[in-house]
């Protein structure tokens, strides 16, 4: 594995055929959202029950008013893209990225530009009825009686992201599976790489090239990484994205 190599990150850039990335909660930590693990991780202030499927089943006034407070109150408001998620969606319209796996809820990927985001643990921008599975836009939705309730049957309202204890949606699954079988190019963004099955899915590869951002190693920095740059994830695409003459 090489460190700090940019202009051997470039040179992967360049001469990539099929480059997909797969993001985690450090690609927005520069948009102000926090990550979830780390001295100051959301999982130092909150209990991640309040994430678990049966849990909020059985408590969802209680689940409800952390979530909203979480996700709503704290990260959906101003959180804007930055430069790292600039430089996928400027990589994916000069046609060398083929996709981003995220595992982020937050639409920053989106909001940045890219098309073709497959979003592994679903999205905070949505909320279904568990009743009627009805979708809505979180937009329509008013937080100021918890926990919201349907207007097509009176159901209950569960945030679209995946729960602890919940299934993967089968097609995001299979989508990031696919781009990541014929990716020839893996840009990892700012994750541990510690939580399956999302973690598995870079291992599924192993005759990519694997370029990865991270402000410290991870799972896959002695496993599979080959150009480790260790940097702020919107930093080094500054960097890159300089060296690839890309307007970010
Ligand atoms: N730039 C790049 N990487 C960063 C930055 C930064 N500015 N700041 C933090 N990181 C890295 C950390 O070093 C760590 O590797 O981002 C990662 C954040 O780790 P987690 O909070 O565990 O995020 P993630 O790996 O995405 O978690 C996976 O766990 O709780 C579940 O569903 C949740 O999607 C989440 C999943």
């Amino acid at each position: 594995m090489l460190k700090d190599d940019y202009q051997g990150a470039k040179r992967a850039i360049e001469s990539a055929r099929y480059a997909v990335a797969f993001t985690g909660a450090g690609i927005s930590v520069e948009s102000g959202i926090p990550t979830f693990r780390g001295p100051t991780g959301l999982w130092s202030r909150y209990d991640p029950k309040i994430l678990d499927l049966r849990y909020f089943l059985s408590n969802p006034k209680e689940s409800w008013s952390a979530i909203k407070e979480i996700f709503y109150n704290y990260m959906g408001k101003n959180a804007k893209p930055n430069d790292a998620h600039r430089f996928l969606a400027k990589l994916e319209a000069i046609g060398k990225l083929k996709g981003v796996i995220t595992q982020n809820i937050d639409n920053l990927h989106q909001e940045a530009g890219s098309k073709n985001v497959v979003e592994f643990h679903g999205t905070a921008k949505k909320v279904l009825c568990i009743d009627c599975k009805e979708k809505f836009d979180i937009s329509e939705i008013s937080l100021d009686t918890l926990p919201p309730k349907c207007s097509k049957c009176g159901g209950l309202l569960k945030p679209d992201f995946v729960f602890f204890g919940e299934a993967i949606p089968p097609e995001a699954y299979a989508k990031s599976q696919a781009l990541i079988s014929n990716a020839d190019l893996l840009i990892i963004i700012g994750t541990t790489g510690e939580v399956a099955p999302a973690s598995y899915l870079p291992y599924e590869n192993q005759e990519a090239f694997v370029i990865e951002i991270n402000i410290e190693e991870s799972a896959f920095t002695p496993a599979l990484t080959d150009i480790f740059l260790q940097e702020k994830a919107s930093i080094a695409s500054k960097r890159l994205g300089k060296l690839l003459n890309l307007e970010l």
